[in-house]
Formats: structure tokens, C-alpha cells, sequence
């Protein structure tokens, strides 16, 4: 429990060894679930919960801060780890009432069984006074869920965004204080949640460039003081814009595959392209979503087995797809023994992204000349589109 500003206070919990969030994003830094209490000279309101499984954490603060009464719960999105200690606080706080909207309400209902009772909704750029502060409710759709908003605090200009801006990042400073690492978890973040939501994003950026925010507070994470690392950061991600990067990501059983994924790769450092190589047999699916980000084009490499591509591709594929990058370019690169359907396959889990193929090239057995050949076709034409496109000369 700790000030962030008068009467402005951090009451959530430091997940330091959460290592999987929803059973699938690998948490190399652990993470936070943060909530916070505003008290004005006539109401107090608690922001966000915590995940059920640090809800003692969370009613521990509130008594270490002498919080007898809270008149209001503020629910910025409906999804259990900032949700999920709702019942327990509404239990020992019994006169709290759930501000939300409508769409949220629904969610906690459907979510945790909370009485309609105890809501109250609001709609978009509502206000609640708490005595001498006001809040400020500021609908931010799909960020990463259709109900999410935030909610700014008027008086002292804090925007507290729930999952929008966070960061998986356990950490004992209550502010940003090494803005590299930061980055680098909230693009995590961004790539494993919001990356698919990015064109709404853009307009809530747009939105919130209307406020004055000195500090933003998310819900995983350090708070903000400087906002503008994050904006600007973010700005970025869901831009169009593309960088002179090329994914790698493959898997090989018997060393053909891996062998012309290797002469890939030269010949792309060869052509003065940025490229990263994923082994999907052991990689942290956190760091292929980062790279999807920004790449410009993503070749995937796999063996035939089972008649179609390796089910270690099968799910980086799918996974890929779902997140909607906004990779300009793809291709295939593949080995096979007797035959099977790997490219149709995968050309069909891709149907989200709107990309242009590249001839593939595929090698029976292990690749010789002419297949080597056809990679460094395959090089010459990633290259001149990203010429095409100018992001390199
Ligand atoms: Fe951090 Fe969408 O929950």
C-alpha cells in the first residue's frame, strides 16, 4: 500500500511468480494486479480489484489504510484478474455500489453473479463527484475487451486505463524507473492482447489526446509519470508503418528444413535485412509476438509430417493469424519426403492477414542447388518489395 499522490493510493498486489496468464502468455517478469483508492472529502472509491488469488493482499491494504467504508467500486473491465475480488470486497464493504457500464455490468453478472443491485451505470464521459474530486469515465473500447474504459481523476489528472498502457512486470517501484524494461514488457503485453484491436486502439489515443494526463495507472505494471514514453510508444505499434525486419519462424525434424532456414537467413544479412529466427519447439511465444509487431514480412519454415505442416507451426500459424499483425508480406518455406498439403494449410490459417504470399519453396528431401537457389529468389523478391514499399533502399 503505497501514495501515489494525496489521497491517492496503491492497495494492489505483486504477482512475482506468475509465470502463465490464461494457461498460454508466458510471463518471463512476473506481474501485478494494481488497484487504487481515491478518497475525496465525501466518498472514497476504490479502482479495479485484483485476481482472486490475491484478494487477501488487496483487503489487507484496505485495512492497513484504515478504509472503513468505500461508497464506490469502479470496474474498468470485467475480466477476473481485476474483477475477480469484486464479491469479497463487496461482502466486507456492504454499502459499496459497482460503477461501470452497461456492457461491463452484464459481464460481472454473467462473470461473478453480482446482484443488479449493486451497480450503477454510466455512459461515456460521465462524471462522479467524490466531494473535492471528480471522476471522469472515459470509454476505451477493445483494449482488450469490448467493455473496457478508464477512468481519469479530474483534480489531479491521473488516467487510471486498466489493461491499456500495462505491463506484465513485477516490480517493487511504484513508477517507471528503467523505461527500457518497461518497453520491452508492455510491447509484450501489446503484442499478446491488443495487437489484434490496434485500429481502435488508434482511436482511443486519439480520444485521450483531448485530456490532460500527467500520470497514467494501469492495472499490470509500474504508473506512469512521464505518459508520453508509453503514448508515443504505442503511437508506434499500431501505426502502418512496418520496419525492414523479417521473421523466421520453423521448426525442423531431420536438418532439411533447418538447413535451408539457415541459408534464409544469410541471405537476408546478405541483402542488409533485419531477421529473426524462432525455433517454435522451444520458443517463449511471447518473443515471436513482439517481433510481430513491427516486421515487415514473416516466412514460415516446417517439415511435412502427418500429410501437412508441423503442429509446432500449425499453432505459431494460429496464434500468428489471431493476432493480427500487420505484416506486409509472407512466405513458406518447407521440406517434404513423400508428399501432403502444407502450403494450402497454412495459406488457409492465415486468413486474417491481409498479406501478400511469396512463392513458396519447397525442397523433397534435403535441399540441393536448385532449391538454395529458389531461396535466394525468394530473398531477392522480400527484398525488392520492402524497396517497394521504401523501407529499405
Ligand atoms: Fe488484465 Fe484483460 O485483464
Amino acid at each position: 500500500m503505497r501514495q501515489i499522490k494525496p489521497s491517492v493510493y496503491a492497495v494492489g498486489a505483486i504477482d512475482w511468480d506468475a509465470r502463465l496468464f490464461d494457461r498460454l502468455i508466458p510471463l518471463p517478469d512476473g506481474t501485478s494486479y494494481n488497484s487504487y483508492v481515491v478518497r475525496g472529502n465525501e466518498k472514497t472509491v476504490l479502482i479495479d480489484t485484483v485476481d482472486p488469488t490475491k484478494t487477501d493482499v488487496l483487503l489487507d491494504n484496505l485495512v492497513r489504510l484504515g478504509i472503513n467504508k468505500i461508497d464506490y467500486v469502479v470496474a474498468n473491465h470485467g475480466e477476473q484478474d481485476h474483477s475477480g475480488s469484486l464479491s469479497d470486497v463487496l461482502l466486507i464493504y456492504p454499502d459499496a455500489k459497482v460503477v461501470t457500464n452497461p456492457k461491463c455490468k452484464g459481464m460481472l453478472i454473467d462473470l461473478l453473479d453480482i446482484e443488479e443491485d449493486k451497480f450503477i451505470t454510466v455512459e461515456d464521459g460521465d462524471t462522479l463527484s467524490l466531494g473535492n474530486k471528480t471522476l471522469q469515465f472515459i470509454y476505451t473500447p477493445w483494449v482488450h475487451w469490448p467493455e473496457t474504459m478508464s477512468t481519469y481523476l479530474v483534480e489531479d489528472r491521473i488516467l487510471f486505463s486498466c489493461d491499456f498502457f500495462g505491463a506484465h512486470l513485477a516490480t517493487s517501484s511504484l513508477f517507471v524507473d528503467d523505461n527500457a524494461k518497461v518497453l520491452e514488457d508492455a510491447k509484450r503485453y501489446y503484442a499478446e492482447i491488443m495487437m489484434p484491436f490496434r485500429r481502435q486502439i488508434n482511436s482511443n489515443l486519439d480520444k485521450l489526446a483531448e485530456f490532460q494526463i500527467d500520470m497514467i495507472a494501469p492495472s499490470h505494471g509500474p504508473i506512469h509519470d512521464h505518459p508520453e514514453l508509453i503514448i508515443e510508444a504505442y503511437r508506434d505499434w499500431v501505426s502502418e508503418t512496418v520496419k525492414n525486419e523479417v521473421i523466421v519462424a520453423y521448426v525442423s525434424m531431420h536438418g532439411s528444413t533447418a538447413k535451408m532456414v539457415s541459408h534464409f537467413v544469410e541471405a537476408m544479412i546478405d541483402r542488409g535485412i533485419a531477421v529473426r529466427q524462432f525455433e517454435l519447439s522451444t520458443v517463449d511465444i511471447g518473443k515471436l509476438a513482439m517481433a510481430l509487431v513491427d516486421a515487415a514480412t514473416v516466412v514460415i519454415a516446417t517439415p511435412m509430417v502427418l500429410a501437412g505442416a508441423h503442429p509446432a507451426v500449425i499453432y505459431a500459424t494460429f496464434l500468428t493469424n489471431a493476432l493480427r499483425p500487420k505484416t506486409k508480406f509472407v512466405s513458406i518455406i518447407g521440406s517434404y519426403g513423400w508428399g501432403g498439403k502444407m502450403i494450402e494449410q497454412l495459406t488457409g490459417i492465415m486468413s486474417n492477414i491481409k498479406a501478400e504470399i511469396l512463392e513458396p519453396v519447397l525442397s523433397r528431401g534435403e535441399p540441393k542447388e536448385n532449391d538454395f537457389a529458389a531461396i535466394d529468389k525468394l530473398a531477392d523478391d522480400i527484398h525488392a518489395k520492402h524497396k517497394e514499399i521504401g523501407i529499405t533502399n
